[in-house]
C-alpha cells in the first residue's frame, strides 16, 4: 500500500511515523508513506496557498490550483483508489471505514486547513471525505495521522500476532473484554479465577459475554447497528 498525504505542515506529520508500529511497517515495506508539500505547488513568490472566501466571511480558504497541481502530478505516476479529504464535516471514521481503507492500493489524503478548501476541489477530485469525530482540529494533519494508524495496523504483516486486529474493540461491532496480566494478584486485587483453568471455550465464553456487557453498558448504538 501507499499513501500519498498532502500537507502545508508535513513536520507535524511525520513523527507518528518515525515510532513503533508504522515505523516498522515501513520498515518492513508493507507501506509507504510521503508527504507533499503544498507550498511547492504553488505559483508565485509568497507560496500563496489560501485566500479570501468570494461573497464575504470571515477565515481564508484553500485554493484550488496549488491542490490540483499536487493531485495531478501524483496521478501522472499512478492510479489511485481513493483521494480523501479530511474534514469535520465528512463521514465519521470507525474500524469499518478502516477496514475498507486498509484493502486499497494507493491513496491520497488531503488535510485542510483554515475554513477548507474550495468546493471545486472536493467536486472534482476527492472520493470520500472523512472527519475523526465531532469537533473541529486546527487542520487535518492529526486526523490524517490517526486515520493512516487505523489502516496501516490492519495491513497482513503488520501486526506481529496476525489475530491481534481481529480481536480489537469494533471489530464484530463490539468493544473488547477486559484483559489482565501478571501477577495473578496485586494489593489484593485478583485476576478472575476462569482465566487459569485451562478451559478455552469457557473462557472464550466468558470474554464474549464481558465484551457484550461492556459494549451495552458504554456503547448501546453499537449493538443497534
Ligand atoms: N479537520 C478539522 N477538524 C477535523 C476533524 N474533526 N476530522 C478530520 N479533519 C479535520
Amino acid at each position: 500500500m501507499r499513501i500519498d498525504i498532502i500537507t502545508v505542515l508535513p513536520e507535524l506529520l511525520k513523527s507518528p511515523f518515525e515510532a513503533s508500529i508504522l515505523k516498522r511497517a515501513i520498515e518492513a515495506g508493507l507501506v509507504e508513506v510521503h508527504f507533499h508539500n503544498l507550498r511547492d505547488y504553488t505559483s508565485d513568490n509568497y507560496k500563496s496557498i489560501d485566500d479570501t472566501q468570494f461573497g464575504g466571511g470571515a477565515g481564508m480558504v484553500m485554493m484550488v490550483e496549488p491542490i490540483d497541481k499536487c493531485i495531478t502530478a501524483l496521478k501522472a505516476k499512478r492510479n489511485y483508489d481513493e483521494v480523501i479529504y479530511m474534514t469535520p464535516d465528512g463521514e465519521t471514521l470507525n474500524q469499518s471505514i478502516a477496514n475498507q481503507l486498509s484493502l486499497k492500493g494507493n491513496i491520497i489524503i488531503l488535510c485542510g486547513h483554515y475554513k477548507g478548501v474550495d468546493q471545486r476541489v472536493r467536486d472534482h477530485f476527492i472520493t470520500r471525505e472523512i472527519s475523526i469525530g465531532d469537533y473541529v482540529l486546527s487542520g487535518g494533519e492529526l486526523g490524517a495521522a490517526v486515520l493512516c494508524d487505523a489502516i496501516i495496523r490492519l495491513i497482513p504483516g503488520v501486526l506481529g500476532n496476525e489475530t491481534s486486529a481481529l480481536t480489537d474493540s469494533f471489530q464484530d461491532n463490539l468493544l473488547a473484554p477486559p484483559i489482565y496480566t501478571k501477577p495473578r494478584e496485586y494489593k489484593g486485587w485478583k485476576v478472575p479465577e476462569l482465566l487459569f483453568s485451562g478451559n478455552l471455550p469457557e473462557i472464550e465464553k466468558w470474554r464474549e459475554e464481558q465484551a457484550y456487557l461492556r459494549t451495552k453498558e458504554r456503547r448501546p448504538d453499537l449493538l443497534d447497528d
